[in-house]
């Protein structure tokens, strides 16, 4: 049984019952099963499989950069197996901005519209013009445009019941030439009228100091996603707690940051059995020690069951938990 536990960064010891990269489209047809379950990857930087899991795991690896200087821009058309910060690195020494504020987040091209990365200030699809995609049961292809991909906070069409035989397969991207540089998060804000090597250059020593490497310590990212309440609950939890930071997302709603919460909830450098909420950012759970997937899951619902009680937060699952028969929820 193939090892999964170098193909996933949290990197807990698993194995599945077959294991196939492919290269092409055709390719991904002629593998893909008709009855065991299967799983599509890129890097594995948002998956984590929690035991062994009993199917087929196929890893995207298409790949291609082609870049056409069109009026006002150039466009890029990327495989979905190429790597992402490779690709900012690219772009960047080619001299087009636009994705600088995403440099450094680990995985594959293809994987990057599915939950719509996003860091520093910008989210992928503000760059997306369009997504080419097979579906892997009938073996149509067609492309969506950024609109129809309905991007959101760490959301897209993709994570749809309709979506569920689809493979990204290509991704295009706009980088206009007259693209605002986005400084507004806090520790971009100080920099004076930046290149965008210089926030590329930024963005990476803010994201070495803050998380952990996966190649050093296992982790996922983000464990979980940042909770969205309405202003009113917001503010009865601001007369609870008076520090809790909060982000306007529109009149009814706010962005209340997951680590304040695990962080307030006692939780930061806490382990169980191998896995730690990491002390520099304990929205990060880490694999500091042989981690099982039992101790992870473990720790996973200990945090949500304290921020619930302690703040009526409901914490849901950034990442893509895998068990024997497929996705896991907590
Ligand atoms: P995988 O884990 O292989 O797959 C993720 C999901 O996408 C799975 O559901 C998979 O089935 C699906 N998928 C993958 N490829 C395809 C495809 N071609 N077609 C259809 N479905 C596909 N994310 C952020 O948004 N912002 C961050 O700042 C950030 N920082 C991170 C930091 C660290 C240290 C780590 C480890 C992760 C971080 N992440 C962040 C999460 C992760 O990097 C992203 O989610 C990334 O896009 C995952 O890419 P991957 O190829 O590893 O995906
Ligand atoms: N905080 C604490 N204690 C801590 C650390 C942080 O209370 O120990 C609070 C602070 O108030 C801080 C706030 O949490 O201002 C936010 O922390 P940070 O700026 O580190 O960002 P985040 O909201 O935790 C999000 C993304 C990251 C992305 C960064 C930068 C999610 C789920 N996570 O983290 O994405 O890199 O912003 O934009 O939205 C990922 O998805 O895997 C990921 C790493």
């Amino acid at each position: 049984m193939p090892d999964l536990s170098q193909r996933h960064t949290f990197g807990i010891a698993s194995r599945c019952r077959v294991l196939h990269e492919f290269c092409s489209v055709q390719q991904l047809l002629d593998l893909y099963p008709r009855e065991t379950p299967c799983y599509i990857m890129g890097e594995g930087s948002n998956t984590i499989f929690t035991e062994d899991y009993d199917g087929l795991v196929l890893v995207n690896k298409i790949t291609g950069v082609e870049a056409c200087h069109e009026p006002g821009g150039v466009s890029l058309r990327v495989g979905a197996g190429e790597n992402w910060h490779t690709l900012v690195a690219y772009t960047i020494e080619q001299g087009w901005g636009g994705l600088e504020n995403l440099a450094l987040i680990p995985g594959s091209v293809g994987a990057a519209p599915i939950q719509n990365i996003g860091a520093y200030g910008l989210e992928v699809g503000e760059r997306i013009s369009q997504v080419e995609v097979v579906d892997v049961v009938t073996g149509n292809t067609f492309t969506l445009t950024r609109e129809e991909c309905q991007f959101g906070y760490r959301d897209s069409r993709f994570k749809r019941a309709e979506a569920k035989y689809w493979v990204v397969t290509d991704v295009h991207f706009w980088l206009a030439n007259d693209i605002t540089p986005v400084t507004a998060y806090a520790e971009l804000a100080a920099l004076d009228n930046p290149t965008p090597v210089e926030i590329f250059n930024k963005v990476i020593e803010v994201r070495q100091q803050k998380l952990p490497d996966p190649a050093v310590l296992g982790n996922a990212g983000s464990f979980f996603k940042n909770p969205t309440i309405t202003t009113s609950e917001y503010e009865a939890l601001k007369q609870l707690h008076p520090t809790i930071p909060g982000f306007v997302v529109n009149d009814h709603q706010v962005k209340v940051p997951a680590a304040w919460l695990i962080d307030n909830a006692g939780f930061k450098g806490h382990c169980i059995d191998g896995v730690c909420c990491y002390h520099r950012q304990p929205l990060v759970l880490v694999n500091q020690h042989q981690a099982t997937g039992e101790a992870l899951l473990a720790l996973a619902r200990a945090i949500q069951q304290k921020v619930s009680q302690l703040f009526s937060v409901t914490l849901a699952p950034e990442v893509r938990l895998l068990g024997k028969q497929g996705r896991i929820e907590l």
